[in-house]
C-alpha cells in the first residue's frame, strides 16, 4: 500500500433537508458564503493541503456543482469584451483550481455509502475526505496537520472538535486516550449522535478524515445504522477496535474556526465572520454591525444602514 495521500474525496450528495426550500432545486454546497459557494472553500482547502486530485460525490440536482468547476464561456467572453480582468480572474480561478472528477451516489444512503462510491477512483492508498458543507477557516490549519499525523503513524485520522455537551447529540462522539502529542488522541470508540448523558466525551467528529483504504471493505459489509443510513462512524468504530489490522484511529483536536454551512444558524454566522475580516467588505460591514447589535438591546428599531 502506497502511504502517500494524493486524493481528496468530497461527499456532496446529501439532500440538505435542513435548508429547504433553498435546496429544493439547488445543492446546499452551492449556497454562497459571502461571494463564493461553500464547496469552493472546501476544494481550495484540499488543494492548499497538496491534494489537487479531487473526486466529488454528487447526486440528482447537483449539476451546478460540476458547472461551477467548469468553463463558463459566455460569462468569460462578456468579461473579456468589457476588459473586466478582475472578475474574469475570479471566474477562471475555480475552473483551474483542481483536477476534478465526479461520481454519482444514486440514492443518498448515508455518508458511509457516499464514501464507498470513491473506491474505484482511490484504489489501495490512504485518502482524505472533506465534507462539502463543512468549512474550515483557511487561517487555521487542520487538514495539513491530519496528513502529517497520518504520514507519521500510518493510521486513520479523524478531526475532533470540543463542543458544548448540549450539542453532542448532533455529532459522532469519540472515546479517547491521550498520546505524547498535545493535539493528538487515540480514538478507542465512537458513538453516532449520542444523548449527552451517554456520550463518551464532548469531542465531536467534524467533516475531515484521512482514511486508510481498508475502510472500503468494512463499508461494503456495514449495515444501515442510525437513521437507516450507512454510517461512516460505524466503519470507523470497527477500525478503532482493530489496531492490528487497520492501525486503529487517531484524532487531531482542532481548536480553530469551523462553519457548518448545512445548518442555517451556523451558515449565517459564517457569512458574518468571514465578511467582517474581508478588506473589501469589512470596513463597510463592521460599523453597521456594531450599530445594528447595539440597537438589538435598545428599544430603537434597527435601521437599515446604521451609519
Ligand atoms: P449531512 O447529514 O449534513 O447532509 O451529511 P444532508 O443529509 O444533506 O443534510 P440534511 O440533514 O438533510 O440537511 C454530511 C455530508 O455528507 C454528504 C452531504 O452532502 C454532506 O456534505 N452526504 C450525506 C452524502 O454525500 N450522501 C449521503 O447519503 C448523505
Amino acid at each position: 500500500m502506497a502511504n502517500v495521500v494524493t486524493k481528496a474525496v468530497i461527499p456532496a450528495a446529501g439532500l440538505g433537508t435542513r435548508f429547504l426550500p433553498a435546496t429544493k432545486a439547488m445543492p446546499k454546497e452551492m449556497l454562497p458564503v459571502v461571494d463564493k459557494p461553500a464547496i469552493q472553500y472546501v476544494v481550495e482547502e484540499a488543494v492548499d493541503a497538496g491534494l489537487s486530485d479531487v473526486l466529488m460525490i454528487t447526486g440528482r440536482n447537483k449539476n451546478a456543482l460540476e458547472n461551477h468547476f467548469d468553463r463558463a464561456t459566455e460569462i468569460e467572453a462578456t468579461l473579456e469584451r468589457k476588459g473586466d480582468t478582475d472578475r474574469l480572474e475570479k471566474v477562471n480561478y475555480s475552473t483551474d483550481l483542481a483536477d476534478m472528477h465526479y461520481v454519482r451516489q444514486g440514492d443518498p444512503k448515508g455518508l458511509g455509502h457516499a464514501v464507498l462510491r470513491a473506491k474505484m477512483h482511490v484504489g489501495n492508498q490512504p485518502f482524505a475526505v472533506l465534507l462539502g458543507d463543512d468549512i474550515i477557516d483557511s487561517r487555521d490549519v487542520l487538514l495539513k496537520r491530519m496528513l502529517e499525523v497520518q504520514a507519521g503513524r500510518n493510521t486513520t485520522v479523524v478531526a475532533l472538535l470540543e463542543v458544548d455537551p448540549s450539542q453532542i447529540h448532533m455529532y459522532g462522539a469519540a472515546a479517547v486516550e491521550t498520546t505524547d502529542e498535545d493535539d493528538v488522541v487515540r480514538v478507542t470508540g465512537l458513538v453516532e449522535k449520542p444523548d449527552a448523558d451517554v456520550a463518551p466525551s464532548n469531542l465531536a467528529i467534524i467533516g475531515r478524515y484521512v482514511l486508510r483504504p481498508e475502510v472500503f471493505e468494512i463499508l461494503e459489509r456495514t449495515e444501515p445504522g442510525k437513521g437507516g443510513e450507512i454510517q461512516l462512524t460505524d466503519a470507523l468504530q470497527e477500525m478503532a477496535g482493530d489496531v492490528e489490522g487497520t492501525g486503529g484511529v487517531y484524532g487531531v483536536i482542532f481548536r480553530g474556526r469551523r462553519y457548518d454551512t448545512g445548518d442555517r444558524l451556523d451558515y449565517i454566522k459564517a457569512i458574518v465572520q468571514l465578511a467582517v475580516d474581508r478588506e473589501d467588505l469589512g470596513p463597510g460591514l463592521r460599523p453597521w454591525l456594531k450599530a445594528f447589535a447595539s440597537n438589538l438591546d435598545s428599544e430603537k428599531p434597527a435601521t437599515d444602514n446604521g451609519h
